[in-house]
């Protein structure tokens, strides 16, 4: 999946992760956030609300520290969706085609165990770009049908 072009921000929210309460926050924050703006169907709403669950948990538990940005995109056809930014300068993911990999049932162990495949499998479109000693940036991005 590739990430879009052409889109115009219509609203923006960023919250930086320091603690494990931030990962309520951001959730509370892009919830407002979509149902402000985005006509989500609640199951829409749930896929959204559990990959930034668990990739913001991803920045807390891996790098410590980072930030989310959730903007609300249209493209010049008229589409609207959320695209969420999840950006850390922690260790970065060596083997990103590894992390991706479905794991045995026994090695789910935080979150709700989607992980970083389950976020992917929720998003429209789904970016990965790490380095190693530098940092992670995912861009998530769900279309309103
Ligand atoms: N932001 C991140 N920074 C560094 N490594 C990460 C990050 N996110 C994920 N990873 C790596 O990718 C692996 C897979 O992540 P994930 O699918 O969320 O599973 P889990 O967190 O349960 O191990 C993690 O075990 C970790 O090694
Ligand atoms: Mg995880």
């Amino acid at each position: 999946m590739t990430t879009t072009s052409a889109t115009t921000p219509i609203a923006n929210v960023e919250v930086s992760i320091k603690s494990e309460i931030d990962i309520i926050n951001v959730r509370l924050k892009i919830r407002k956030m979509v149902i402000e703006n985005l006509n989500f169907s609640p199951l829409y709403r749930m896929h959204t609300l559990t990959a930034v669950s668990e990739l913001t948990r991803n920045i807390y538990k891996y790098a410590g520290i980072g930030k989310v940005i959730a903007s609300i995109i249209k493209t010049n056809t008229g589409k609207k969706g959320i695209k969420i930014q999840f950006i850390d300068n922690g260790p970065g993911i060596p083997n990103i085609e590894k992390a991706m990999q479905p794991k045995p049932v026994t090695q789910y162990h935080t979150g709700m165990g989607l992980g970083l495949r389950g976020s992917k499998n929720l998003a429209d479109e789904f970016d990965i770009k790490s380095k190693i000693g530098d940092g992670t940036t995912i861009i998530w991005i769900k279309w309103e049908r």
